[in-house]
């Protein structure tokens, strides 16, 4: 079936009556991923009727299986995961399992050939935001009247084996297809960071001196791609355009100063969501398996009149 109800008996509570709920959260690499952190710790607190357990992995799957290993010696009532790749969790979600702890999986994505070894999962359609990044560039290319031009781009891609680095580069890669005249030059990890695309984006400078895109898998590492185009002595948003994913409020700043072109929305807000879900669990409800959130795609035209009521 496509739902599945609560593992525990919800009466069988530590902490006197507070919902315990252990968090492992990837890490903090970018602003989606503070504001992502920020949702869940200002949804869970003790007036809400929850105990939070938040650990930062810091970009490392092996301390994400020590901290739910840690919640699972807790007995907490529910493992709350944001995992860093798809892979790998097999054993760990055994052990939760074992110890009748549902699990639920937020933002990206985990690849198990068991689907009890999870409750539910909620987040984002990244295969969705790679079409839509390439369709966006498409119609902008369209306008400037370079469609038959030859385009050369290169990715920054995100951490190697997660579903948002994974998703937005075959999403975007598919719809290449569509583009003879597109021209992939290179792709390379930026890990999510700031500091890594702007390093990334630097040796790319050096390899090649036609660089017309740029596809940043993050807007942190558009940033850093900026600065790292700026001291190259070329404009981003003009000589090179950037194509962003996130859509946090830094992006639409950047955007309104002419630095980037347009960020496709991926939505951090995932606290209610979850708490929503953990309520239905409480009471026994069935929960669907897999929801998708809704997102949207921002142009650098829209920003000004947005920016004001992104709350990321
Ligand atoms: O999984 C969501 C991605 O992770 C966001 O695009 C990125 O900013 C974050 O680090």
């Amino acid at each position: 079936t496509n739902t599945q109800t609560s593992g525990k008996d919800a009466s069988s509570k530590d902490e006197g009556d507070l919902i315990v709920v252990g968090f492992s959260q990837v890490g903090a690499e970018s602003d989606w991923r503070t504001a992502n952190t920020k949702s869940f710790q200002s949804t869970f607190t003790e007036e809400a009727g929850y105990k939070l357990l938040f650990d930062d992995a810091q970009q490392k799957q092996e301390n994400q299986i020590k901290a739910i290993r840690n919640f699972i010696q807790q007995d907490v009532d529910y493992i709350v995961i944001a995992p860093v790749v798809e892979t790998g969790w097999e054993t760990v979600l055994g052990e939760a399992k074992e110890a009748g702890i549902p699990v639920i999986i937020v933002d990206r994505m985990i690849n198990v050939s068991d689907d009890s070894l999870f409750t539910c999962w909620v987040g984002s359609n990244f295969k969705q935001e790679g079409y839509d990044a390439a369709d966006w560039l498409a119609e902008y290319l369209e306008k400037q009247g370079r469609s038959e031009e030859t385009i050369n781009i290169v990715t920054l891609q995100g951490t190697i084996g997660s579903s948002a680095q994974i998703g937005r580069t075959e999403g975007f890669a598919e719809k290449m297809k569509e583009h003879p005249n597109w021209v992939m030059l290179d792709r390379q990890t930026g890990e999510f960071t700031q500091s890594k695309g702007q390093e990334v984006m630097e040796s790319f400078l050096k390899s090649y001196d036609d660089i017309d895109v740029v596809i940043a898998e993050n807007d942190n590492m558009a940033f850093g791609a900026i600065d790292a185009i700026k001291a190259a002595g070329k404009v981003p948003g003009k000589d090179i355009i950037i194509v962003s994913f996130d859509a946090v409020k830094a992006a639409f700043e950047a955007m309104i100063a002419g630095d980037m072109n347009v960020s496709v929305e991926c939505n951090p807000l995932h606290g209610p969501r979850v708490a929503e879900i953990i309520q239905k669990l409480e009471k026994g409800e069935q929960v669907e398996k897999l929801q998708y959130v809704e997102e949207g795609v921002y142009p650098a035209e829209t920003a000004a009149e947005l920016i004001n009521t992104r709350e990321y």
